[in-house]
């Protein structure tokens, strides 16, 4: 008889397939980011993410609810100041929005979700840098460590569980760490956006939080000609105690989420970002893709590479399609 091997065989039936598949998609592995807009009385729809707003706090909260009920891992929060000044000052302070958005979300949902604020410059800088600048227009990557140090304390202190530093100076998972304990926050969890590249996909995210930014982030974000250099970023970030790494974007960095995944004690994110998001909405609203369909094959996608969460801007949609009923 021919052929000896039937890989078919599995195949045949959904009862089969399911108890044969090597990947599982829950929506605990989903973390949905969520913009807030200082000064907003509703939601702002942002263009170039159709489906996305920008939060007021009222809207924020009902958010919040909502990823609790679908029973996603967490959610990962950006603010969207009105105000923006050279050292990105808001970001500290107690009553910058993404702090102001910390607090209500912990009053509102307390420990049912897992709480995580991006914790960077570029939002609250007014030349859109996620850093601080010397004279000369250059990203100075050590006065930017503490004002890291002292975002992730207001973080924490606001009610963050996890913070997410994700602006690629050297040494910021180590600071940010220093500057925790030493703030009594030694329970807080640092997500080090690890492998973090300077990629074209994140332009819708810039309409999102209205970015300043005029120039790139060559200088800080990884080239993405490169692969091995991840591996070096992950176990810097391990060393300095990372308690999660990240691989951002997700889908075009598919091997690097898998040889992170290969060499990390710690679990490993993937971020899908704005402009996967963006792609994949855009060839549905075309006609072109089968949304659902899509959806969850980039997902499964991004778990099979190897990450354990997924952060997406479809996460509470998805987990409401991975319940077993629907
Ligand atoms: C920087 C940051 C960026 C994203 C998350 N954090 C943008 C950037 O580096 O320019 C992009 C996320 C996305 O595109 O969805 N704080």
């Amino acid at each position: 008889m021919f052929p000896l091997e039937r890989p078919r065989r599995w195949r045949r039936t959904p009862a089969l397939r399911r108890l044969v598949a090597e990947t599982s998609l829950e929506p605990r592995h989903l973390v949905l980011p969520v913009f807030v807009r200082e000064g907003a009385s509703e939601p702002v729809p942002i263009a170039s993410m159709p489906g996305v707003v920008q939060h007021d706090l009222d809207s924020l909260r009902r958010a919040a609810v909502a990823a609790v009920d679908a029973g996603i891992g967490g959610l990962m929060l950006f603010g969207v100041p009105e105000r923006r000044d050279a050292r990105g000052s808001g970001g500290a302070d107690p009553d910058g929005i993404l702090n102001v958005a910390l607090r209500a979300l912990a009053e509102e949902v307390g420990d049912a979700t897992v709480l995580m604020a991006d914790t960077c410059l570029d939002e609250f800088t007014d030349h859109g840098h996620c850093g601080l600048l010397t004279p000369d227009g250059v990203v100075d990557n050590d006065a930017t460590l503490e004002a890291y140090g002292e975002m992730a304390v207001a973080q924490a202190e606001a009610g963050a569980h996890v913070v997410g530093p994700s602006g690629m100076m050297d040494g910021q998972v180590e600071v940010i760490r220093q500057a925790l304990d030493a703030a009594g926050h030694e329970q807080t969890a640092v997500l080090a956006y690890s492998a973090k590249y300077t990629s074209a996909f994140y332009g819708p995210f810039r309409d999102a939080v209205e970015s300043q930014l005029t120039g790139d982030r060559n200088t800080y974000q990884q080239d993405p000609a490169n692969g091995r250099e991840a591996l070096r970023e992950v176990r810097l970030d391990l060393a300095e105690g990372a308690d999660a790494v990240m691989v951002k974007p997700a889908m075009s960095y598919l091997d690097v989420v898998r040889q992170v995944a290969e060499i990390s004690e710690v679990p490993v994110a993937a971020y899908q970002v704005s402009g996967e998001y963006a792609m994949v909405e855009a060839a549905v609203a075309n006609g072109w893709l089968d949304r659902r369909r899509t959806v969850l094959e980039t997902l499964t996608s991004v778990r099979r590479a190897g990450a354990d969460l997924v952060l997406t801007y479809w996460a509470v949609e998805a987990a409401q399609w991975l319940r077993p009923s629907s």
